[in-house]
């Protein structure tokens, strides 16, 4: 594996999500966490991929309460902010991105929930060893040429045992979200015509991408060798969200769409008990979670 210079990455990257995050601020897109009822297809993932967390840091039991959890990469800081209401959790984020560190505080200050936010590199993160009990990363690790250096920076902080759940989405032109590339390109079209809705200029034509960072178009498997290698132990591997993204839809259609991907849900639930309504092949899954503990001594 090539050991890449991070001074050279970071000074790439941190430009792009500062303009990413400064034109995010104050739009609906800062404004994702939802616990219930989700309105829109961004609301509707995040729930799921929020509650995949929370069963996650349930089912690990630490003596340690309140836990500390670390999110990495934060962004909006929703993740954290979700676990801060359901678990109690006493959360610390960490971004290198002023501006997305101002729309996590937003965040947290409209649910009046207390975090602490501390500007850093996620090569070299800012906080003492065996800080944490639990460290998140969503959309993060796959924006690194080698994941295991961010991930031994989230081994280092964590105590002995602790928790890591990193929810990667690689760049795979062939997942579900191929059904949606050409009606999204149309629906981009139309809205340019027209006017109407929120312009995103975050995003490129097909309605996936931020920008021009690096994203890795390696699945899971380069991820499982980069977290053994980082020093943490797999406790599992979990392939989600088979649903494309449809992308600009007027809101009412919106929400049509997404009670369709609840109902699917349902049936899933209803007919294959036993399986995780919201998986997914390897081949049609949006992204992947990688769920690994670091060693106990
Ligand atoms: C695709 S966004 C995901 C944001 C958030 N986790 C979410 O799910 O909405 C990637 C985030 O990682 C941050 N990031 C990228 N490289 C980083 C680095 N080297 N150190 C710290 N943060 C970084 C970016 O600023 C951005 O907020």
């Amino acid at each position: 594996m090539t050991q890449i210079d991070p001074s050279m990455h970071v000074a790439h990257d941190k430009p792009v999500y500062d303009q990413r995050w400064s034109k995010s601020r104050g739009t609906k897109d800062s404004r994702i966490l939802c616990f219930r009822w989700p309105k829109t297809q961004v609301e509707f993932f995040y729930l799921q991929y929020n509650r995949l967390i929370r069963r996650s840091i349930e089912s690990y039991a630490p003596k340690r309460r309140p836990l500390r959890l670390l999110e990495v990469g934060c962004g909006r800081g929703t993740a954290a902010l979700f676990q801060t209401v359901e678990l109690g959790v006493e959360a610390y984020l960490t971004d290198f991105s002023f501006d997305a560190l101002k729309i996590a505080r937003d965040n947290f200050s409209e649910f009046e929930a207390p975090c602490r936010i501390v500007q850093g590199d996620a090569y070299q993160l800012p906080l003492p060893d065996r800080s944490m009990d639990v460290v998140i990363s969503l959309g993060v690790l796959e924006h690194f040429p080698d994941p295991a250096q961010p991930m031994a920076e989230m081994c280092r902080v964590l105590v002995p045992d602790g928790l890591m759940i990193s929810m990667n989405v690689p760049e795979r032109p062939d997942n579900i979200q191929r059904v949606a590339v050409r009606l999204n390109r149309h629906l981009s079209a139309i809205q340019r015509a027209s006017g109407w809705g929120e312009a995103k200029p975050w995003l490129d034509a097909t309605r996936s991408k931020t920008g021009d960072v690096f994203r890795t178009y390696d699945g899971a498997a380069h991820f499982a060798e980069a977290t053994r290698r980082a020093g943490f132990h797999i406790e599992r591997i979990e392939q989600v969200n088979p649903f494309p993204t449809i992308d600009p839809l007027p809101r009412a259609i919106e929400w049509l769409v997404v009670r369709g991907y609840e109902a699917f849900m349902a049936l899933r639930s209803r007919f294959q008990p036993r399986n995780n309504p919201y998986g997914a092949s390897e081949r049609n899954a949006r992204c992947h979670f990688v769920i690994a503990r670091k060693p106990p001594t």
